[in-house]
């Protein structure tokens, strides 16, 4: 399988939006890396009074040069080493209560030393900075990132000193209209460094990238390839899987391309039985160690095959809202107790709305078999006709389909949510589709659709888009934005396409330990209601394939104002976010538990 080549000119192309951004480094847990989590500097700098001079011209000598009076004359308005600190990774949002709905920039510093070895390459590596970074090393600009929620790296092998480095970060979270997001979201604008910063070392010429995964259609045979980085881009490579007694030898090409196809008889990867296999690229100059797991999913009409078989994608959708603390999540821990509760409801997928979430989030799911939908921030009225509202929507998405393409868990990759039909919004995301199957042609493409009403009770799904889609995404909120719980039992649901369906949305809020009769809204039993006849109707859909309620727990939304009810958080959780299951929980429990014995009987 020729995998999707990062020709010169998509290099080019990240690294143009991301000034000088090297190419993306995957799999940064299998390097010699340096962590500078914990603890940095920070100013808070709401007119960018670090960045731009009274004439709004960009300073020389910013926040970023770190200067100290050399003289008691000397006038240096700013000092890192005496202001406050913030917690990396971490948003400034919930570290410190006058943040909480902070809008501007904010600059980080860390210090460190750093011994190089010969022949070896750095690169200063962050897992995501929520919205925009600019980051700097020594005084010096390295680049930029936009996008809040995929990593980035920079190379510093040339500007590292042994001992007195400074990185700088000037962060902003400023909501823009050209941007992705655009300037209204359902969810907290949380700003911060709020993924892990790394110093990636790695070979003079090293594995660049790689795809290791069953071939499209089979089950018996592993197809991929990896590519070099460096100046001997000519070697012989071996991809190593021991437990499946593979060592399978390739030549790269002159470009550093190696592409290959072997018999493999693998245990496939399932929520059922998450195998994972350690796995090992071997180069003459480097080598890389995954945990990959072997599966393969497509679609059959309607049907959605897992390893060959129709599965039904019993989910919830989550934010990266972290629990118990609340902020965005991005730890291990907070990955264990969110996919902890979709695997206590019964379920064996997520939706991971409405952003990539974190690597940790990622690797778990692989851990503990659970399925992903991922997706990338085109979300509502995104600029369809600004052609550097395309170019960032699409560097997203191929940070995150990098990033995460050798992750079994992930299935399915969303190019967006709730977008407004039209010719320039059709034109957007049919390209961002184009660009997923460039990137990865073994996964499934879906979006989050809006119904298209025939009339009160006749629901018909017939966005254009759906041409593109493997699988159909819907949103609807019968019974919470649409008329009572009971309007549930009177909907017809068409489709225009022969796929399968996962309601992507659905769902009402109820505050957690409110309570009063089923008709009173924001009460447990209202919801515990809504949700009786929301699943009574999925029922009866013949093409669902699959179910994401929204929204597995409570999170925090600028948006979401009614006191003592919401008090900034949208409330449609089946948990609290202290960790409190209400009722309608227990509903999905239920619906999943009759799924999971035999869908094909109790389903559509
Ligand atoms: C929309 C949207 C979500 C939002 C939800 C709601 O469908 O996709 O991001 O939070 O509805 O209104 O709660």
């Amino acid at each position: 399988m020729r995998g999707p080549r990062l020709a010169a000119s998509v290099v080019a192309l990240i690294a143009a939006h991301s000034v000088s951004a090297a190419e993306l480094i995957t799999n940064i847990e299998a390097r010699k890396i340096t962590r500078l989590d914990g603890e940095w500097q920070t100013i808070v700098d709401p007119y960018e009074n670090g960045y731009y001079d009274y004439r709004l011209e960009p300073l020389a000598n910013g926040f970023f040069k770190n200067e100290k009076p050399k003289t008691k004359s000397d006038r240096v308005e700013y000092d890192f080493d005496a202001s406050r600190r913030l917690d990396v990774p971490g948003d400034w949002n919930t570290q410190r209560p006058e943040l909480l709905l902070y809008e501007g920039t904010v600059w980080y510093k860390k210090s460190f030393d750093y011994e190089t070895l010969p022949h070896t390459r750095v690169f200063a590596h962050f897992g995501a900075v929520s919205q925009r970074a600019i980051v700097y090393l020594n005084g010096e600009r390295l680049g930029e990132h936009d996008g809040g929620f995929t990593p980035f790296n920079f190379e510093i092998t040339d500007r590292v000193k042994p001992t007195g480095n400074f990185l700088v970060v000037k962060v902003d979270n400023v909501r823009r209209r050209d941007g992705v997001p655009t300037v209204n979201t359902d969810w907290w604008n949380y700003g911060g460094i709020t993924g892990p910063v790394s110093l990636v070392e790695v070979p003079e010429t090293y594995v660049a990238d790689y795809v290791v995964q069953l071939r499209k259609g089979s089950l018996n045979e592993i197809a991929g390839w990896v590519r070099l980085a460096g100046s001997q881009l000519q070697q012989k490579l071996t991809i190593e899987i021991p437990e499946a007694g593979i060592a399978h030898t390739v030549a790269t090409d002159p470009e550093g391309f190696a592409s290959f196809r072997f018999p493999a008889r693998v245990s496939l990867w399932s929520p059922e039985d998450p195998k994972l296999y350690d796995v090992a690229v071997v180069s003459e100059t480097d080598r890389v160690r995954d945990s990959i797991g072997f599966r393969s999913v497509e679609v059959e009409g309607t049907e959605m095959l897992l390893n060959g078989e129709p599965i039904f994608l019993r989910g919830v959708s989550a934010h990266a809202e972290a629990p118990l603390r609340t902020g965005r999540a991005y730890s291990v821990e907070d990955a264990r107790i969110l996919l902890g509760w979709v695997k206590e409801m019964g379920g064996n997928f997520v939706r991971l709305a409405h952003y990539p979430h974190s690597e940790a989030m990622i690797r778990e799911a692989d851990r503990l078999g659970v399925l992903v939908w991922s997706e990338v921030p085109v979300y509502w009225t995104i600029q369809w006709d600004n052609p550097a509202t395309f170019d960032n929507a699409r560097q997203q998405l191929s940070e995150n389909v990098i990033r995460d393409r050798n992750r079994a868990s992930i299935i399915l990759w969303s190019v967006g949510n709730e977008t407004p039909i039209g010719p320039a919004r059709n034109s957007f995301l049919t390209r961002l589709v184009a660009r997923v199957r460039e990137l990865d042609p073994t996964r499934l493409v879906t979006a989050a659709l809006e119904i298209h009403d025939i009339d009160d009770t006749t629901l018909l799904i017939d966005d254009p888009l759906g041409d593109e889609l493997d699988v159909l995404g819907c949103n609807e909120y019968i019974g919470w934005y649409r008329g009572l719980p009971e309007l549930c039992d009177r909907v017809r649901w068409k489709s225009a396409y022969d796929k399968p369906l996962v309601m992507s949305e659905f769902g009402g809020g109820a505050a957690y330990g409110h309570h009063g009769d089923a008709l009173t809204r924001w009460t447990e039993e209202y919801q515990e209601s809504l949700y009786e006849h929301q699943v009574a109707m999925l029922k009866r859909i013949p093409f669902l394939r699959g179910t994401t309620p929204w929204i597995l727990m409570d999170f925090r939304s600028p948006r979401r104002q009614l006191p003592h009810i919401q008090d900034f958080f949208n409330r449609k959780g089946l948990v609290s976010e202290r960790g409190h299951k209400k009722k309608a929980f227990f509903v999905m429990q239920r619906f999943y538990a009759e799924l999971a014995t035999d869908w094909q009987r109790s389903a559509p």
